[in-house]
């Protein structure tokens, strides 16, 4: 009994607190957009993430996002095509070194979700893709994508959606790039650009010239959406800010890339086979509905900044050796308290802990290794 009261002061505590899954929960109080001891912070509750460079298999549903599939005639005459938007036009795409940031993909080409657009368009449609977020209740958020678009005659896009009217658009058509050049297209859809089906005129439409070709490397766009303001954002930078049409109700996330040929708008179509990569998707959000909120509350019934875990800004184009970007989902268990992650194949490049049962395994057999002095 001896060897035993002096060894349990030692050894089995330390194996046991090593454990991360026994270690206190982290963030309990939500994500923040700068330090809750700043002048002005953004708060959100609810977490999505997506490392699609490390997500596998043909079920895009199971990382929370829904494939779309419709189509869409050719309507009046500037639109040369119909769109044609195919579910087997995605394409979980991972590395094939689970535990690399860069390296081969498994079926070739840049690895991440892809979003095909078709060369092939004899049948009068443009076969395209689209993607809508399994949650459907963003409202207001910080919302980061790695991306890296198609060439040759498309619009590939990531978005805010619930109607018409009430929409954030980060819109890329590479008929725009030119030269080490590129641009995108911010928008904020209002009443009159639903009515008009043009936001051209709009004073929530902007064309922000981006020093670089998008269609060349992966780079982090981000838009900050709080109830007076649309900021957004490119590896990190501020570029643009909106602060009128600011949508106000909840809605889905989107992600499509797409042709119909018009001259005016996404040119092309592309005669051959054409993708946008996605390498992640990282978003914070409040969410529209009841259920979230009761469990937040249940989590954090007042809130306390230390309690709060800040969201790390992602400061450069997340390419070769910058690949390897913060996932609150890959930093321990404790991370993400009542929120749904996904499968991730990418657990080897961080430190492996002993699981429960092999630590419960290793008391067991110190006790009885105790008990038998
Ligand atoms: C974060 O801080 C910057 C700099 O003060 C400020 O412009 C921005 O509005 C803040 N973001 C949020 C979401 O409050
Ligand atoms: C998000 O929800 C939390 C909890 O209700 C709230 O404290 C915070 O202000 C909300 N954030 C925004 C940007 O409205
Ligand atoms: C895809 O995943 C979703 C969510 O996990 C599941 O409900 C669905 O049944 C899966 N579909 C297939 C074809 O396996
Ligand atoms: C869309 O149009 C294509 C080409 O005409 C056709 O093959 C496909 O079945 C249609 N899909 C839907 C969902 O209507
Ligand atoms: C979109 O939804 C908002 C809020 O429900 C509504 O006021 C607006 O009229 C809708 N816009 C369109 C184009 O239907
Ligand atoms: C936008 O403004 C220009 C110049 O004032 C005008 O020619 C054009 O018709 C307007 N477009 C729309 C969609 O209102
Ligand atoms: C290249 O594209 C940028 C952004 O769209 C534009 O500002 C610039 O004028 C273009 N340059 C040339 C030479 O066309």
């Amino acid at each position: 009994m001896w060897g035993f009261r002096n060894a349990i002061g030692t050894i089995p505590w330390l194996v046991l607190c090593a454990d991360p899954s026994l270690a206190n929960a982290d963030c309990e109080c939500g994500y923040s957009v700068n330090k809750t001891s700043d002048a002005r912070f953004g708060l959100f509750t609810e977490l999505q993430e997506n490392d699609f460079l490390h997500s596998k298999g043909d079920n895009v549903t199971a990382f929370g996002w829904r494939p779309q599939q419709f189509n869409v005639s050719k309507g009046d005459a500037t639109n040369p095509y119909g769109k044609d938007f195919e579910v087997q036009n995605l394409e979980l795409n991972p590395l094939k070194d689970t535990k690399s940031w860069s390296g081969e993909s498994e079926n070739g080409g840049d690895a991440g979700m892809r979003l095909w657009v078709r060369g092939d368009h004899s049948h009068g449609y443009v076969s395209s893709a689209e993607l809508a977020s399994v949650r459907d209740d963003v409202l207001y958020g910080s919302v980061r994508v790695g991306m890296k678009l198609g060439q040759s005659g498309t619009c590939g896009a990531f978005f805010f959606f619930f109607n018409d009217s009430q929409e954030i658009d980060m819109e890329f058509l590479s008929r725009e790039f030119n030269n080490s050049q590129g641009a995108v297209n911010l928008v904020l859809q209002s009443l009159e650009s639903a009515h008009n089906r043009d936001a051209a005129n709009s004073s929530t439409y902007h064309v922000q010239h981006l020093d670089f070709r998008p269609d060349q490397g992966f780079h982090e766009y981000r838009f900050d959406w709080t109830p007076n303001r649309v900021a957004f954002f490119v590896d990190g930078k501020f570029i643009y800010e909106m602060t009128e049409n600011v949508p106000a109700v909840g809605g889905h996330l989107q992600m499509n890339h797409w042709s119909n040929g018009n001259p005016l708008w996404s040119g092309g179509p592309p005669t051959k086979d054409t993708a946008m990569t996605i390498s992640y998707v990282k978003s914070y959000f409040n969410s529209s509905a009841t259920a979230p909120h009761q469990e937040y509350k249940k989590r954090c019934p007042k809130l306390d900044p230390a309690k709060v875990c800040q969201i790390p800004d992602q400061t450069k184009a997340p390419n070769g050796k910058d690949a390897q970007t913060f996932f609150f989902s890959q930093d321990g268990p404790g991370k993400t308290p009542g929120q749904e992650t996904f499968p991730l194949t990418n657990k080897a490049s961080h430190h492996v802990t002993p699981s429960s049962p092999l630590s419960i395994a290793i008391f067991a057999a110190f006790l009885s290794w105790a008990f038998f002095q």
